[in-house]
């Protein structure tokens, strides 16, 4: 007769066997790993450090090159507003939550605040000083006249600039389209009726949201 292997041997055996397959698991999980890291760093070597000094910097902004020297830490806003005269961009939060500096790059609404200049490179850049052409607005910048879409006007460029990328990709929005592309832009005013209503006429669309406009303290 076969003699009995104690509960406590057998246990011991299957630890130690479990664990010599983990270590050679894990040995053979770092050689690959190192190998793939070899793969990546031949196909893509590391771009070449940056600053800290000033850098040049060539930045295409409504369709003209510009050369600047910039630190690498500068942002898209504070390019435009400090080293170009560009100062339709405008700074409030400089922490992604206002949308004040909203510019388009590649016609996609951006927050420059939030964009290295540098990453900007090689980009179409349009800010609210690229829409008009000779003088001519665009119909959704009249629009927001038109609907007395602004009080102070500090939120404008980035509402106008909102609504614009709306419009290229959806020339016919709804209501909640247009509340929706502007839900990154705050306005403390309260314009947000007179904007809905400027982006539906910028579209050709009818005005259907009530706006009550407010005259020395009575509702018209
Ligand atoms: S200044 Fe960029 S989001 Fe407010
Ligand atoms: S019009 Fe003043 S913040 Fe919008």
């Amino acid at each position: 007769m076969k003699p009995k292997t104690p509960a406590s041997a057998s246990a011991l055996d299957r630890r130690s066997f479990l664990k010599g397959i983990g270590t050679s698991a894990v040995a053979v999980a770092s050689v690959q790993v190192g190998a793939m890291a070899d793969e990546i760093n031949k196909a893509a070597p590391a771009p070449a450090l940056q600053g800290p000094g000033a850098v040049p910097v060539s930045l295409t902004i409504n369709g003209e090159k510009k050369d600047f020297q910039l630190e690498p830490r500068v942002t898209l806003l504070d390019a435009l507003r400090y080293f170009s005269p560009l100062t339709g961009t405008k700074e409030v939060c400089d922490r992604a939550t206002c949308g004040a500096c909203s510019v388009l790059i590649d016609g996609k609404l951006t927050y420059s605040c939030m964009k290295l200049a540098i990453d900007a490179q090689g980009h179409e850049i349009t800010t609210i000083e690229g829409l008009a052409k000779d003088g001519q607005l665009t119909p959704v910048q009249q629009a927001f006249i038109d609907c007395d879409a602004l009080m102070c006007g500090f939120c404008t460029p980035g509402m106008v600039l909102a609504t614009t990328a709306l419009l290229a990709e959806n020339p016919k929005p709804t209501v909640d389209d247009v509340k929706r592309a502007c839900s990154g832009n705050l306005c403390r005013c309260g314009t947000y009726p007179h904007i809905l209503n400027a982006a539906l006429k910028a579209s050709g669309q009818a005005v259907t949201e009530t706006v009550t406009v407010i005259h020395h303290g009575s509702v018209a």
